[in-house]
């Protein structure tokens, strides 16, 4: 199939699904009902996710659904980030957005506030406004390859000067069941997308159907197969590593379905939701900081390459020293500071290509040389320890 078909055949499918439910596309997800009560029946009855992204939400964040269908998501993540927060879902195909939209003020009249909005667009081309570009279209009709071209050009300029969706803009991308129906040639360009429009440690919480073994051509080839969610599905590990090829890092499955959704030809297709952070990029530097991995594992390896051992005290750049305090790594280490601490804007490059350990005597100072018997903390009024 060309890139082409694949859409045609999603749109075409989706457009069905919007207008009525199609059986063979729902994965049965169990939603928190108290989100549900708000969200009419027709959003709810044609859902078609695999998971719930929605879980891994907080209060006040900046959420951007990719593939938002009726909007079922969009309307959860708007309880769950309350007034405060913003939902913006994205959909390429006019049914589901045509649903979406018309639930949407019903849904904030219950909730007492309105915080979703709904735009057309490709998941893998997040900076092109579908919408704003058909203006362009109903004011020149494309009647001749010129005006092709030029409209290819207006595109390109709409991208910079009215991103749909700017760079960095966001704090969480969600996304239910979507991510397969892209073509696999478009796949790396979508990840990129993703990790464009987060903000700096913004994060992406994403389910989506995998498969345990290589898809056969055969069936990637088969259009019915591939907008079921089936074969445009990555492999169980290829969807991790899709992550980290964009730029990601602290990737881990959050939930990971048992039992196989579907079995076609032998291969097991589930759903699985991945969590991975924005944030490791940037200049390092040394401020003598050190980190000790408390195990329980003998040794770990992170995404910039650093492989500690267990109880080893580790030199690392201030970036990854703050990095290791926050989400999904917090918990896994000891920090410890320089006896005299080194201001950022004295602090000289630091190499983190390499691993090395850190001398206590460059946590102390050479010219350390205190003696302390260790009776003042630990003796109270009760005693001594
Ligand atoms: C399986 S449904 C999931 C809908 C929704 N996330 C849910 O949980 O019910 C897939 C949705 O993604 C949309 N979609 C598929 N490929 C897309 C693309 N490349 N860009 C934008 N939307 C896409 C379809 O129109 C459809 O609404």
């Amino acid at each position: 199939m060309t890139v082409a078909n694949v859409e045609k055949n999603v749109r075409q499918r989706y457009s069905e699904g919007a207008q009525t439910q199609v059986a063979e596309l729902c994965c049965p997800v169990d939603y928190d009902p108290r989100y549900l009560e708000i969200i009419p029946a027709e959003v709810i009855e044609r859902d078609y996710g695999c998971g719930d992204p929605s879980k891994y939400l907080e209060p006040g964040e900046t959420v951007l659904d990719l593939g938002s269908g009726t909007g079922k998501i969009c309307f959860i993540a708007s309880q769950v980030v309350g007034a405060e927060g913003r939902v913006i879902g994205v959909d390429m195909t006019p049914d589901m957005l045509d649903v979406a939209r018309r639930n949407a003020p019903l849904v904030a009249e219950r909730a007492g506030f309105a915080n979703v909005e709904f735009r057309r667009g490709r998941i893998q081309d997040l900076a092109l406004d579908l919408e704003r570009l058909e203006e362009e279209i109903s004011a020149a009709p494309v009647d001749s390859v010129e005006r092709l071209l030029a409209l290819e050009e207006r595109a390109a300029e709409l991208r910079q000067s009215e991103p749909m969706i700017a760079d960095d803009s966001v704090d969480v991308v969600v996304s239910n069941c979507v991510l397969n129906l892209v073509d696999s040639e478009l796949k790396e360009q979508l990840f990129a997308e993703i990790y464009r429009v987060l903000k700096r440690g913004g994060r992406a919480v994403i389910s989506d159907i995998v498969s345990d073994e290589e898809i056969p051509q055969a069936l990637q080839d088969d259009p019915e197969l591939w907008s079921g969610c089936i074969s445009g599905a990555l492999g169980e590990s290829g969807f991790l590593e899709a992550f980290e090829r964009a730029g990601f890092h602290g990737i881990r499955i959050v939930e990971r379905q048992s039992e196989p959704w579907q079995t076609v030809a032998g291969i097991e297709f589930r759903s699985l939701t991945v969590e991975a952070f924005k944030g490791k990029e940037g200049a390092c530097w040394e401020r003598k900081q050190a980190v000790i991995y408390k195990g329980p594992f003998k040794e770990v390896l992170d995404d910039d390459g650093h492989r500690m051992q267990r109880g080893q005290r580790y030199a690392v750049c201030d970036k990854t020293y703050g990095l290791y305090r926050q989400q999904p790594y917090a918990g896994l280490f000891e920090f410890v500071d320089p006896l005299e601490e080194i201001a950022l804007a004295e602090a000289e490059p630091f190499d983190c290509s390499r691993t090395v350990l850190r001398d206590p005597r460059e946590t102390k100072g050479e010219d350390y040389e205190a003696t302390t018997t260790g009776e003042a903390p630990c003796c109270g009024p009760e005693g001594c320890c």
